[in-house]
Order: C-alpha cells, then structure tokens, then sequence
C-alpha cells in the first residue's frame, strides 16, 4: 500500500466560536462539546489517511490545559501521528484564541486511536504514514513509545483481572 503524508489528511485550523449554549455550570466552554468536536474531527483525519470508515478505539492523554471563555476562537489542528496495520494514532490540539486581544492560549491535547474497518466489521490495513517535517518525524516516534505503553497497560489489566478471578 502506498504511504500518504499527514499533510495529506490533516485539519490545520477548523475554528469555532464560543456561544452561551457552549458553557458549563463554571461559565467557560463544556469539555465535552470540545471532545465531541474532537472526536468527529480526527474521524475525519483517519478516514481521509485510510480511506475506509474508522472507529474510535481508544482516547488517551487528554489533558484540559487552560480553560475557555464565552465569544473565544477555538483553533482545532489534527493529525495522523503514525499509521501501524490497521490502527493510526490521530494527535489534537486545540488553542483557545481571544478575538478582542488575539491572545491564544494551549486548551487541550488529546491522543486517539482509530482503526479502520472493513464492510465485515473487521479491522482492515491502511497505508503507512510517511512523516515529513522534523516535528512530524518526532511526533511518529514517539507514537510508538504511546503504543507500546498502552499495550503494556492493556495486558497489565488483562493480567489483574485473571488473577482476580482466581481467588
Ligand atoms: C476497535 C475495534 C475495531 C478493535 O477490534 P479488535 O477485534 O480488538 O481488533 P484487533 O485485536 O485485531 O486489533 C486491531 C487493531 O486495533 C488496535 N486496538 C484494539 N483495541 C485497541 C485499544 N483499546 N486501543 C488502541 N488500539 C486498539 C490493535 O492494536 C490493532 O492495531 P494494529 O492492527 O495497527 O496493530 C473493536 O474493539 C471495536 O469495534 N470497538 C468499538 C469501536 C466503537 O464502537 N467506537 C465508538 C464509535 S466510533
């Protein structure tokens, strides 16, 4: 299969305003509206690098770095990190921009892990990613170092729960 490079799928600015319906109980932007813009977006970027429908497998590392306010500038970038068999790991950043000052400050990051399926419902390959620039050569590195210690952390648990079982 022929490798595609991030740039080929990747959301570089989608941009949302803040409205009074977008807030939670404290006054700033409800992070779930914000994971569900997530979600949908890096669905985008996975079946635009795989060309096949994805399924979310796995979130992780999400972190709320700074909070956003009413009338803000939210800037969504995502990207595929690394593409293995069938799974791609998609990296999200979100900036939280203030149209009055410009200001923009780092909202969320997040990893996810999509992978592509088939018309039987089974996971099916997609292409290798090709990293270009010197932040996407790192960005794919350190993909695998994530990947690994989720499969550490998966079987760790896989481990717990057998032995639970047994006593
Ligand atoms: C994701 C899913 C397709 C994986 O199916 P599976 O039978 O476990 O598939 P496999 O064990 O063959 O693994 C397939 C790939 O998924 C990856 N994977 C499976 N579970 C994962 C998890 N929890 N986190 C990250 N990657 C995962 C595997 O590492 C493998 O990647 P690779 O082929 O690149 O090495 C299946 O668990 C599923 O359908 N989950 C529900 C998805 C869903 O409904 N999402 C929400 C709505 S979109």
């Amino acid at each position: 299969m022929e490798g595609k490079t991030p740039s080929d799928s990747e959301i570089k600015d989608h941009t949302y305003k803040v409205f009074p319906n977008d807030l939670n109980s404290r006054g700033t932007a409800f992070g779930g509206m914000v994971m569900s813009i997530l979600d949908r977006l890096a669905a985008v970027v996975a079946e635009r690098h795989s060309a096949q429908t994805c399924v979310t497998a796995s979130v992780d590392s999400m972190h709320f770095l700074a909070p956003a306010h009413r009338g803000d500038h939210l800037i969504f970038m995502v990207a595929v990190n690394r593409a293995w068999r069938t799974s791609m790991e998609i990296g999200a950043k979100v900036l939280a921009e203030n149209p009055r000052t410009g200001e923009k400050r780092h909202m969320v990051s997040v990893y996810f892990t999509f992978v592509a399926i088939n018309e039987n419902e089974q996971p099916s390959p997609v292409p290798p990613l090709i990293p270009e620039t010197a932040a996407e050569k790192r960005r794919y590195k350190e993909a695998d170092i994530r990947r690994s210690r989720r499969k550490a952390e998966a079987a760790e648990t896989e481990k717990r729960r057998a032995q639970d079982k047994k006593s």
